[in-house]
């Protein structure tokens, strides 16, 4: 999209200098879009400190903060919104992906002092019909009832603790894991011959659907309903995987 200006992701200076120098000296930047956890970008968490400082500049100078929750939104990091984790609340955010769980869906949610939108400002053939609205709110319905939350939440630490001894035992290939519930990346150490997709093909092998974060990063993103034994089945076809690029 036109209009927007790019910053390196939880450096608050760079931010800072960026909207200096838009500015010149008169307001000019309307808002400030950003990912809790950047997925495509190498399942790269959010820094607590920096959303809050980007919180606080919003708050003092009127720009907008956009949070982009496509990935993250939905239950997907243990939180029911990705930005729970980092102690703030966004003006406004965007929701795909889990929403329709398989059944394609976006949405975006204001607070009321920037809900501006009227309807035919955003046209769109199929948008909001009520096909789809009935299946985001049916998959809202059984994420809260089925505490699918806590799943996700101890899923993700079984998850995360199985990934971080693959990576000590492996600290040739890889250099550790990040993530925060059920999106997880597994990152390649700096100077191993090795791709993420790579390993995205020896695990598909074996049976394990996974997706590449960029060059270096595998990641790991089951569904919530991810039982404890399928989180061990995988960890095991992992394993088996890497054996094979050794
Ligand atoms: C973080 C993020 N935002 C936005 C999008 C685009 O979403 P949509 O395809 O619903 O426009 C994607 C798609 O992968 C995404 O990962």
């Amino acid at each position: 999209m036109p209009g927007f200006h790019y910053v390196p992701f939880n450096d608050i200076e760079a931010l800072r200098a960026a909207i200096a120098q838009l500015d010149q000296g008169q307001p000019h930047v309307a808002a400030i879009l950003l990912e809790p956890l950047q997925g495509e970008g190498g399942v790269n968490p959010g820094d607590r400190d920096y959303f809050q400082q980007v919180r606080q500049l919003c708050d003092d100078t009127g720009i907008l903060l956009i949070l982009d929750e496509v990935q993250v939104g939905m239950g997907r990091t243990g939180q029911l919104w990705g930005y729970q984790n980092l102690g703030i609340e966004p003006d406004i955010f965007t929701l795909a992906k889990g929403l329709g769980g398989g059944i394609p869906i976006g949405a975006m949610l204001c607070k009321s002092h920037c809900a501006v939108f009227e309807p035919g400002d955003h046209a769109s053939t199929f948008g909001g019909n009520p096909f789809v609205c009935g299946v985001a709110t049916k998959v809202c319905q059984t994420l809260m009832q089925e505490q699918l939350i806590d799943n996700v939440a101890a899923r993700g630490t079984e998850l995360r603790s199985g990934l971080t001894a693959i990576a000590q035992q492996h600290p040739t290939l890889f250099a550790g894991v990040r993530g925060w519930g059920l999106i997880n990346g597994l990152v390649l150490a700096n100077d191993t011959p090795i791709k993420s997709i790579d390993v995205v093909k020896a695990a598909m092998a074996q049976g394990l659907l996974l997706v590449p974060a960029g060059p270096s990063v595998v990641r790991f993103v089951p569904p919530l309903i991810v039982t404890a034994e399928e989180v061990q089945a995988a960890l095991a076809k992992l394993r088996s995987a890497i054996l094979t690029l050794t």
